[in-house]
């Protein structure tokens, strides 16, 4: 095992915290999560928040407590460590096909609440097999491509597939058809708000279109889940979609905040920093000693918090900080000094931490409330 840093106790201040480190604020992910349940209790819709994004089972279940039915993650490996880690109603919003994996979630689904979807025959099929192997039973929901061209059955096809789900319904079976997975992941990233909602219209019309197919075949949608933190306010209004799973507003990174906010829908704080510290100076440069090991750069590089600085890609274990378009080559933060970073995007950057360091009070001078392991980190299978 490596030798590493003392881990920061409960009290500790944050100054004292080691860098780079991944450091929750909890007063403003608090704020968040609540702004989000009380949006979802107000509008009547179930909220079933992503943990494919914070992938703590400490954070699960302060959702769960503010009214998250449960969560979602994307892979088996996540719902299992996060069933390991206590969560007990999970669902898996993503296609498994491989047999033996099947057999994990079938497995799985004899501890906790579990479902999962599909967009094909043949993963209804393998499903069926592997939940009859195991004796158990599972929520099925049959995904629909609402617009993003990545999973899911085309709109016309979500009757026949949900029959197909259907026809391995208990007792006989044990696959217990639940509705509609309807996720446009691309329309959550664009920045106006008015094409976002064309964006989420469209979607909407797909998911209606498929609920219309399901009626056609005779059988009962039960719920239409989906939605993401671009996209929710739209998608909660339109009457179509149940049950939110959006995930980043909890932590709020830089991507998110670039989009224009919807009207009338909660504003979220950013509440996940990356703490670093100068160990260079130039002349007219800073080096901080977080590079792309300690954030993710796939949605561009991280905001420099409350500096004018411009962070630029120092590599794998260095950030280049300059000074800002007009600002002064005074405002070059010093030897030693402490830099908060908003990553780019929360989800995985996530995945480079073993834990969250969780502080109470603020960046400045709050304490250390928390150290939460991140079980599902590196559960990408
Ligand atoms: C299926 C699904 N639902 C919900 C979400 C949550 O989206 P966000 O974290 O953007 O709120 C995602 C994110 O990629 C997703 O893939």
């Amino acid at each position: 095992m490596a030798v590493t840093a003392p881990l920061p106790r409960p009290g500790d201040a944050v100054e004292s915290i080691d860098t780079p480190a991944l450091v929750v604020d909890l007063d403003a992910m608090q704020a968040n999560l609540q702004a989000m349940a009380a949006f979802a209790r107000e509008r009547g819709v179930r909220l079933r928040p992503h943990a494919k994004m914070h992938k703590s089972a400490a954070i699960a279940r302060l959702q769960m407590a503010a009214g998250a039915v449960g969560v979602c993650v994307q892979k088996t490996s996540e719902a299992e460590a996060l069933a390991a880690a206590g969560i007990d109603d999970i669902y898996i919003s993503n296609e498994v096909i491989d047999p033996a994996k099947l057999d994990r979630v079938a497995a799985l689904a004899r501890r906790v609440r579990l479902a999962i979807a599909v967009d094909s025959s043949e993963g209804v099929e393998r499903l069926a097999a592997a939940v009859a192997r195991a004796g158990s039973a599972i929520a099925v929901f049959v995904e629909v491509d609402v617009g993003h061209g990545r999973c899911g059955a085309p709109a016309a096809a979500a009757g026949q597939l949900a029959q197909h789900v259907v026809s391995h319904a208990p007792p006989e079976g044990g696959l217990v058809f639940a509705g509609l997975q309807a996720y446009h992941g691309a329309a959550q990233h664009v920045r106006g708000a008015a094409e976002r909602e064309a964006a989420a219209q469209h979607a909407a019309a797909l998911a209606r279109a498929a609920q219309a197919s399901i009626g056609a075949a005779g059988i009962a949608c039960p719920l239409v889940t989906g939605a993401g933190t671009g996209t929710f306010a739209f998608d909660a209004a339109s009457g179509v979609w149940g049950e939110l799973q959006a995930g980043s507003y909890l932590f709020m990174d830089r991507d998110y905040a670039d989009n224009a906010p919807a009207p009338g829908a909660p504003r979220f704080a950013h509440a996940l920093f990356v703490k670093s510290r100068v160990m260079s100076r130039g002349v007219a440069h800073a080096v901080v000693d977080a590079g792309h090991k300690s954030h993710a750069i796939d949605a561009g590089l991280p905001r420099v918090w409350l500096r004018p600085l411009d962070y630029a890609n120092g590599g794998d274990e260095h950030g280049i900080l300059r000074p800002r378009a007009g600002a002064l080559a005074g405002a070059l933060p010093a030897l030693g000094d402490t830099v908060w970073l908003v990553p780019g995007h929360c989800d995985p950057t996530v995945n480079l931490h073993d834990r969250y360091v969780a502080v109470r009070g603020g960046l400045e001078r709050g304490v250390v409330e928390a150290v939460w392991p991140i079980e599902a980190r590196g559960c990408v299978s």
